[in-house]
């Protein structure tokens, strides 16, 4: 601790900073003075700062520590080691629990000449050990109330283990389920994404960082990740400046506005510039036009790859670039802690471009409090009771059920019986117990979810036979490596087949395995995987009642199934609760009121399919002609469109009024509906705005979700829904390559989905 006491009383002497309200100058003052404080203090220790040092804060390493301390891999570990005590390491990312962050927090507070704090960055995707459903799995509840608190609930548990940074949340929209990472957005809307991406930050950062159950949030990937070609993980990207900022950037800039602390830039290149080393995104957007002074991490090792790339001669030239570009903390490429100092001398980066970067780094760090307390985060006590308690338990649970989406419900097959009925489950994923926790699960353990066979044999009323058909994988999936589907083992179909025959009601539970979504984790095909569509069709031939199931990180084409099978469920990977939220919205105890985020397309060749697309110059239908935008094989609609999803109550949408038939400058317009339940049953409803530029500077799509609200409504009972529309919201990127909104006319859209035809319109004039 000594020499933490040493440069903070040198620092405090330095600024004459004695009216401040932190806990050197042990003194309370507003909040506004704080801020200008953490200004100051962050100068003055950078005045003490060597260009070694300042350098180290923008260095990041993977752990090298487990409890007993380092470990050694190839050398590495004991160069980590060194590097950390000179004060030449920032963050690590990958270290957790207590004991450890602890341990290498001594080190940094009282062994380095400054006793800088570090930052403990893990990826907390969809929990840290409680695991809530994959954030797919949380949009499609477009329950912004519920996404905030599951991020709290993670970030509470991640803080209690010695955390104080998740790279979370994801907020690249993407319209192509082949790519893995769809599992970890928001899916595929601008307007949606950028909701739930809020949310998601004021859940884990919470309205007081110093907080010690909150951390900091991290808006990823900057930019277009999303957008790789053909879906392929890492692939190209190549979209125009309307792509751009109308689709790919809104929900970063949202992020921006809602206060975020970092920003993690990406792997793909950028219409030939890779992300990290992307001037025009990090200084132009992000830190010129968007006035973000929080700090831009780069990717794993993202700096080296650009040498991949074709765009950095070497791992010296990658930092150059990737510093004079705007990124500020290299996660584990050692580009800067090795080469910027040379880099500097050299004149290639400025002196003020390191001192920006440190800065940035240096100010989270107040804002978290680490200066006042950089064991915060480190009480095992606190540990113990947190992790895996009943609250998370609980948090997890309502989130779960949240989310589920019903796709189909022929003859309302569902909600099941609670008694006299005979359930056959079938297939493998019923009785997976870590499956459910999805990729990115944190430190869960394999088998530490409730599989859908466990949920359901709570419910005591109906005798329940299981018969896995046919396993989706061979061996064990391990996270990283690639998995084996079954496609030839069906000796388990004779007795699903026997058992489905003796059934009042078959549960099919069928979809992807745990590690098939995620990083790496793209698919050319996205229908079920192995030999499951035979498993399906060879019981529906024995029985087809059949409830099926879905367990899934992206959309599937599943055509044939919805053709045939009489009930749907989309349960994606709900987390440590699965079995239990899927048997209570399968039994009726939850009705489901969860909408798809992305588009579900009927064949793999319609991807990437998004329901906010153009109209072309050839829209059809094209009658007899083939000349219009088609395929010969294939319908263009959708299977389910963006925004679908049942509920055991039943809408009905009526009296879509306009409040005035235009409005003009600063004016607004209200639009509003009858939503009534004409079912006997209590639900929720998303009922959901959207709005179609008929003519704009740049082509427009056919409509864009522009509000959405979600109304209980009582069996029988009717509410009025209204919306305010004014000229913030008819916004968009205009051929004069600015944000404005364009006089003229509109169409504006109300229901229960995209496909919501009551209509009205209105005029803008500016
Ligand atoms: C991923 C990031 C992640 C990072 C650290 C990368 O491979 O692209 O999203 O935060 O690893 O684990």
């Amino acid at each position: 601790m000594k020499k933490r006491f040493l440069y903070t009383s040198v620092a405090i002497t330095a600024i004459a900073l004695l009216s401040s309200n932190d806990s050197f100058a042990q003194k309370k003052t507003k909040p506004v003075i704080k801020r200008n404080s953490i200004e100051q203090r962050v100068d003055s220790i950078l005045n003490l700062m060597t260009l070694e040092e300042k350098v180290g804060q923008m260095n990041q390493y993977n752990g090298f520590w487990e409890v007993t301390g380092p470990v050694p891999k190839d050398g590495q570990a004991a160069k980590k080691y060194e590097h950390l005590k000179k004060g030449w390491v920032g963050s690590m990312l990958n270290v957790v629990g207590v004991k450890d962050v602890k341990a290498l927090q001594k080190i940094a507070v009282e062994e380095t000449r400054l006793g800088i704090p570090l930052i403990f960055g893990y990826d907390v995707i969809h929990g840290y050990q409680t695991i809530s459903p994959v954030p797919l799995a949380e949009a499609a509840s477009w329950d912004l109330e519920a996404i905030k608190k599951s991020a709290a609930i993670a970030a509470e548990e991640a803080a209690a283990v010695g955390l104080n940074w998740t790279f979370a949340p994801m907020v690249d929209i993407s319209r192509d389920a082949r790519w893995g990472r769809v599992m970890e957005g928001a899916g595929e809307d601008p307007f949606l994404g950028s909701k739930i991406g809020v949310a998601r930050i004021q859940g884990f950062q919470g309205t007081d960082l110093t907080d010690h159950k909150t951390i900091l949030a991290c808006a990823k990937h900057f930019a277009g990740y999303g957008f790789a070609e053909s879906g392929r993980d890492y692939n190209t990207v190549d979209v125009g400046l309307s792509t751009l900022h109308n689709v790919i950037l809104p929900p970063f800039k949202a992020a921006t506005k809602a206060g975020v602390r970092t920003f993690m830039n990406s792997f793909n290149e950028l219409d030939g510039i890779p992300a990290t080393g992307n001037k025009y995104l990090q200084r132009d957007i992000l830190k010129g036009e968007w006035k973000f002074n929080g700090f831009m991490v780069s990717d794993w090792g993202s700096m080296g790859e650009m040498i991949a790339h074709g765009y950095a001669k070497d791992i010296k030239h990658a930092a150059e670039l990737a510093a004079n570009a705007g990124s500020d903390m290299d996660m584990e490429s050692s580009g800067y802690v090795e080469h910027l100092v040379a880099l500097v001398k050299e004149g290639k980066v400025k002196l003020e471009v390191v001192d920006d970067a440190a800065r940035r780094i240096l100010r989270t760090k107040f804002e978290l409090g680490l200066f006042d307390d950089p064991y915060k985060y480190c009480d095992e006590k606190r540990e113990k009771t947190t992790v895996g308690s009943k609250a998370m338990h609980e948090g997890v649970l309502d989130m779960a059920k949240k989310s589920i989406v019903l796709l189909k419900n022929q003859n309302d097959l569902l909600p099941l019986k609670k008694s006299g009925q005979k359930i056959a489950v079938i297939g493998a994923l019923a009785n997976d117990k870590s499956s459910p926790l999805g990729g990115w699960r944190g430190v869960s353990k394999d088998g530490t979810a409730v599989s859908v066979l466990e949920g359901l044999q709570k419910y005591k009323g109906n005798q329940i036979t299981y018969e896995k058909g046919a396993d989706v994988y061979t061996g064990t999936p391990v996270f990283g490596l690639e998995i084996k589907i079954n496609t030839t083992d069906k000796s388990g179909f004779d007795k699903a087949v026997e058992a489905a025959k003796k059934a009042d009601v078959v549960i099919m539970v069928l979809g992807e395995v745990g590690f098939q979504s995620g990083e790496g984790r793209s698919r050319a095909k996205i229908d079920l995987p192995g030999v499951q569509q035979e498993l399906l069709e060879a019981v529906y031939k024995a029985n087809p009642n059949i409830v099926l199931v879905l367990n899934n990180g992206r959309p599937l084409a599943i055509t044939w199934a919805d053709e045939n099978i009489p009930a749907i469920l989309e349960a994606w990977q709900l987390g440590t609760e699965s079995g239990n939220a899927i048997a209570q919205v399968l039994y009726g105890d939850y009705n489901p009121s969860g909408k798809l985020p992305m588009t579900f397309p009927r064949s793999v060749g319609q991807v990437p399919i998004y329901y906010n697309q153009k109209t072309t110059g050839r829209p059809g239908p094209g009658g007899e002609s083939v000349f219009w935008s088609h395929f010969t094989d294939e319908k263009n609609t959708p299977l389910y469109p963006f925004g679908y999803g049942l509920s055991y109550s039943k809408f009905e949408y009526s009296n879509l009024k306009m409040s005035a038939s235009s409005f003009s400058g600063n004016g607004k317009i209200t639009v509003s509906v009858n939503v009534k339940n004409t079912s006997k049953v209590d639900g929720k409803e998303v009922v959901q705005m959207y709005i179609k530029d008929e003519i704009g500077s740049i082509t427009r799509p056919v409509k864009e979700l522009k509000g959405f609200e979600m109304v209980s409504l009582k069996a029988n009972e009717t509410k009025t829904v209204s919306f305010t529309i004014d000229s913030k919201l008819i916004e968009f990127y205009t051929a004069n390559s600015k944000w404005e909104a364009e006089a003229g006319d509109f169409k504006v859209f109300i229901g229960g989905s995209s496909d919501a035809t009551l209509e009205g319109k209105f005029e803008y004039k500016n």
